[in-house]
């Protein structure tokens, strides 16, 4: 290039950068690339939310020798539940409390690691605060954190330093984030959760990605008229709510899936549960209550509303469309459709035409039992009599838990097969003791206006499978059996395999077409997060976090205890996978299990061991389990000495003792109630210690 050349071309770079603010190895596009399988830059991979890599280097002919190539201690971390991200080399894992750390997968040290100090901003939210996070978000140099207490936080991708911070909910309201920050034009948006927790309203809020400034604001639930609508989809909406759904927040919490469609330029939200959840009394005379448990699509420049489509219309089983919402161009014979997929809580798999939101096609995946189909003219759902509890207790499938929850699936375009795991679980439902005429949830408590926390949930209680759906025959191109227990989110790749943790430790690779296993890590402790895959050096490398987490390990009583995933038991891990892997994986104990304790001299009271029950379904049963199971996310309390100790239970309860390892105090309770729980949980730890079969033996 001679001198002349080089002029104009210096000054074109020159407008280049000083119009632009994004740095010059950012290219927005390549979030919306599925061509390019070198980086994992969003939570679902892509824009699409495909969770689907072309890459193949890993492939069906040489996945036996895929081995351990590294692995890194997390040693703060407890749940691992989240999509980590891998961007020019540097894994971005997201743990606990929305602590980040910032691996260089080149070298395998930690860079920097970031920790928002969750705890201490948590305040009276920490009672409700698992301390789940699905992963970070990334927008030109920027990693997004989603701070369990309602921070919304921008770092800088190279050093870990704090660039600004927002908050995104009312301070002391019931409001938390779990999920992670989706990045799009500029923006980053994120929602919350907290349905159960208090009189909730959902909405999603979009920030500027550089300087963190509110672009725009969308609410998911009408609020009280007398203040106004903000907008005519509020106004459509509050037409299909009754009584004053607003003193009771009403729901429809966004605390999952956000999906950006770069092609219309809609953002898709897939949104929650009624709050609370029986409609008898956020909406006492019926209703649709429209947003809850949709899809709604908005401009993504504006929020302005553009299409909604609603899974479960007037909600009241915890179900949600909160479920991860894939982008997909469907191939049925020479058509090209523009297509929405979605299998949330309720059972059904749906098909939705992305531009107009117009049901396409809707069909049970899993044992459904409370509605028979859905209806093609309606687009609505055809409900089994009873199912709403309203004339007594229900047992129906699916339950709270959902036929398929937030785990993750993934997409493969050559095969059109959707992946994921189906849990056949029930769901008991009864109200009949609540007292609905003047219901108020009081807040940080878990209140869902039904019973639902009383009983522990049985090892057995889930059949559990992956499933590799075929959309356009709408059934299952293969089905593999999985053990019982819960199991973590797919991902899917150009090798023609599919790859997914399970709760017992066990890493699988399945072939994508057949469903046969080809490959299987024993990861030695559960599974909750989805893998992931990225290229470095011209290699291939997958990479999952190893921590059990969820839910599952707060409120799965005996069915999330089975695998011995105790407590504080076992280290938590990032392991990284490569052909030809050779490495070993550091010394690991094997699954523990609780011991019961007790004092035969402590003299239980039935009458305060009933009031402790409700006291325990209300504030303790959230983190510590059903009926004192515990299964892994905090400590079992039959194993535990302190609940004999009247002072030290005291000092931890009511005082907040254990406040900065995430145990909230409970300025709710007095002693009476204190009491009452030391006699609960005795009883239970007794009757767990008198039937030795229910408790695997302690090591
Ligand atoms: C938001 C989750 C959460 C809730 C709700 C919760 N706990 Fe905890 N609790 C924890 C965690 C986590 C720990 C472990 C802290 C540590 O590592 O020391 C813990 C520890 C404890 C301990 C100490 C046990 C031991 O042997 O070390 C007691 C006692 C306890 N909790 C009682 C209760 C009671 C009673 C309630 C209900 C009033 C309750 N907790 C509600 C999360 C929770």
């Amino acid at each position: 290039m001679n001198n002349y050349a080089r002029i104009p071309l210096l000054l074109s770079m020159f407008v280049f950068i000083s119009s632009t603010s994004f740095a010059v190895d950012f290219d927005p596009d390549d979030l919306g690339d599925e061509s390019n399988g070198k980086n994992w830059l969003t939570h679902g991979r892509t824009h699409s939310e495909q969770r689907y890599s072309p890459l193949n280097q890993i492939n069906v002919d040489n996945i036996a020798n895929l081995g351990l190539a590294w692995s890194v201690e997390l040693p703060d971390a407890r749940h691992l539940v989240s999509t980590t991200l891998a961007i020019d080399g540097v894994l971005y894992v997201t743990g606990s409390f929305s602590v980040v750390t910032a691996i260089d997968a080149r070298t395998q040290k930690v860079l920097w690691r970031y920790d928002p100090k969750v705890v201490d901003h948590a305040g009276d939210t920490l009672r409700v605060l698992w301390g789940t996070s699905r992963g970070v978000g990334y927008w030109d140099g920027k990693i997004y954190v989603g701070a369990g207490d309602g921070r919304l936080i921008a770092v800088d991708a190279k050093t870990g330093e704090e660039i600004w911070s927002t908050m995104t909910v009312e301070p002391g309201s019931f409001y938390y984030i779990t999920g992670a920050p989706r990045t799009f034009n500029g923006k980053v948006i994120i929602g919350n959760g907290g349905t159960e927790m208090g009189p909730a309203r959902g909405y999603v809020t979009a920030y500027d990605a550089e300087t963190g400034e509110q672009a725009w604001r969308f609410y998911l639930v009408p609020g009280n008229p007398a203040d106004g609508f903000e907008d005519n989809a509020m106004r459509m909406a509050a037409a299909t709510w009754t009584g004053e759904w607003w003193k009771h927040g009403g729901g429809g919490n966004a605390w999952n899936a956000i999906t950006f469609d770069p092609e219309y330029n809609h953002i898709y939200i897939g949104t929650g549960n009624g709050s609370p959840w029986n409609r008898t009394i956020r909406s006492p005379g019926g209703g649709d209550n429209l947003f809850l448990c949709s899809i709604v699509a908005v401009d993504a420049d504006t929020g302005k509303y553009k299409w909604h489509y609603q899974t479960v219309p007037g909600e009241t089983w915890d179900f949600n469309s909160a479920m991860d919402i894939v982008s997909v161009d469907l191939k049925v014979k020479s058509r090209t459709i523009k297509a929405l997929m979605h299998a949330p809580k309720n059972g059904f798999f749906y098909i939705i035409n992305r531009l107009n939101g117009r049901l396409l096609s809707a069909k049970p995946f899993a044992k459904v039992t409370w509605a028979t189909e859905v209806d093609m003219k309606t687009g609505k759902p055809i409900e089994v009599e009873g199912s709403r509890y309203e004339s007594g207790e229900v047992l129906m499938w699916p339950g709270p838990l959902g036929a398929h929850n937030w785990q993750p699936m993934s997409w493969n375009p050559e095969h059109q097969l959707m992946y994921f795991t189906v849990h056949d679980i029930a769901g008991y439902y009864n109200d009949t003791k609540i007292r609905k005429a003047d219901y108020q949830a009081s807040g940080h408590t878990f209140e869902a206006g039904v019973s639902f926390f009383d009983n522990d949930v049985p090892v057995d209680s889930a059949i559990n499978s992956i499933v590799a759906w075929d959309p356009i025959t709408q059934k299952p191109a293969w089905q593999v059996s999985t053990p019982p227990g819960w199991h973590a989110g797919t991902m899917a790749t150009a090798g023609n395999l599919v790859f997914q943790g399970l709760g017992n430790g066990q890493f699988i690779a399945y072939q994508g077409d057949t469903g046969e296993k080809l490959w299987e890590y024993d990861a030695k402790h559960g599974i909750s997060a989805p893998p992931i895959t990225f290229e470095l050096d011209e290699k291939q490398l997958i990479a999952l976090p190893v921590g059990w987490g969820s839910g599952m390990a707060m409120l799965g009583g005996s069915m999330g205890a089975q695998h011995g995933w105790i407590y504080g038991g076992h280290p938590r891990r990032l392991l990284v996978f490569a052909l030809e892997g050779q490495a070993a994986l550091p010394l690991t104990p094997g699954p523990r299990f609780v011991k019961p304790v007790d004092d035969p001299a402590f003299e239980i009271d039935a009458e305060l061991a009933a009031a402790g029950k409700d006291h325990w379904v209300e504030n303790c049963a959230w983190c510590h389990g059903p009926a004192v199971v515990a299964s892994g996310g905090a400590p079992d309390l039959r194993g535990s000495g302190i609940v004999f100790d009247s002072n030290a239970f005291r000092k931890i309860v009511l005082e907040g003792q254990r406040i900065g390892r995430g145990m909230p105090k409970f300025p709710n309770l007095d002693e009476s109630h204190l009491n009452a729980l030391r006699h609960y949980i005795r009883q239970e730890a007794r009757g767990a210690l008198s039937k030795k079969t229910d408790v695997a033996q302690a090591n």
